[in-house]
């Protein structure tokens, strides 16, 4: 049980608005939800902007109720659709998005979404005082300033699911896989699914990879009569193809592994019941941050607690992984 803020309102709100962008992440659709119901419950009006910054800049705004948002507290996506919108990182751009916000009397915003959109959503409220609120909705689980996002949990059980599944296979035929998961700049997920998955390596952008490390670690596996099976599970990286790349220098050194790309599956499927409770609780302290004044803010949880960090905070710093992390998946596939 996350702990809560106890806020008090100080601002009588018309109406907000709420939006997904950047890639989803399952359990958007709670945190919609979490919105919607908590805003109505104070009475005020809620609007759906359709993909992203995208529905923003054009007015594809709607007006929502509490059952627009029934029957999706279990859906993986996002109701609200999301897109990567580049024409946002353009002032004039997101001048010409506040005036369609202020023609519609909504004076707040909730943004769903990874750095990418938490920056959009800095920039909305710096420059036109319109009051946004962040909640980090990514699978990737590399903002700072929260302990985990919104996605992170669902992704690691969805590729766990993928992974039990090649380790029968693997086991059958004695094969080593490398199996590719998300994480483009970041360790998160590939480190906590290695170590649940028992990985006998997990291959991270953070550490500097060397095949002479991989070889002799699967040298020392058969010395302890651990067999030729294994997962080796891969973090995809800034340039794609590593993983193929790492396949290729395994072959060359006698070793004939087989490569299974996790992709997308891990953005899709129904939320674990634990992103639906963080989603849902980030949601609706959203709206109670609005009520209480609270503007450029990213709701966050730390040591159990949901509580606000400065958007620009966010933003400025990098959420580095733990070298424990790290030493903790050496040390369990000893
Ligand atoms: O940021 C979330 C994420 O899923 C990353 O893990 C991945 O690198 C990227 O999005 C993929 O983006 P796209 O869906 O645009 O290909």
């Amino acid at each position: 049980m996350y702990k809560l803020p106890a806020l008090d309102a100080v601002k009588e709100l018309k109406a907000i608005a709420v939006l997904t962008s950047g890639g989803d992440a399952p359990g958007m659709n709670p945190a919609i939800r979490g919105v919607v119901r908590a805003a109505l419950s104070h009475g005020i009006r809620v609007y759906g902007v359709n993909r992203g910054y995208s529905g923003l800049i054009i007015g594809d705004i709607w007006e929502m109720n509490s059952r627009s948002v029934s029957n999706i507290v279990q859906r993986g996506g996002t109701m609200l659709k999301s897109d990567r919108c580049e024409a946002f990182k353009d002032p004039a751009v997101r001048k010409q998005a506040a005036e369609i916000l202020r023609e519609r009397d909504i004076e707040g915003l909730v943004v769903i979404g990874g750095d990418g959109s938490l920056t959009g959503a800095a920039l909305l409220a710096e420059e036109s005082g319109i009051p946004v609120v962040g909640l980090p909705g990514t699978i990737d689980n590399d903002i700072h300033g929260t302990e985990d996002t919104i996605g992170f949990d669902t992704a690691i059980n969805t590729a766990l699911d993928a992974i039990d599944k090649i380790r029968d296979t693997a086991l059958s035929h004695e094969r080593l896989f490398l199996v590719e998961v998300m994480g483009r700049d970041s360790g998160f997920i590939a480190t906590q699914v290695g170590i649940a998955c028992g990985a006998e390596m997990v291959v991270i952008p953070e550490v500097e990879f060397k095949i002479e490390s991989l070889c002799f670690q699967l040298a020392n596996n058969r010395v302890k009569g651990k067999g030729s099976s294994g997962i080796i599970v891969v973090a995809e990286g800034p340039r794609s193809g590593l993983t193929y790349r790492i396949a290729q220098q395994l072959e060359e050194h006698d070793q004939a592994p087989r490569v299974c790309i996790l992709g997308h599956i891990q953005r899709g499927g129904s939320p674990t019941g634990h992103d639906r409770v963080l989603a849902s609780c980030m949601g609706a302290m959203a709206v109670d941050y609005l009520r209480a004044g609270y503007s450029s803010i990213m709701v966050g949880v730390q040591k159990g607690e949901i509580l606000d960090v400065p958007l620009r905070e966010v933003l400025e710093r990098n959420k580095s992984l733990d070298r424990e992390w790290i030493e903790m998946t050496r040390l369990l596939h000893k």
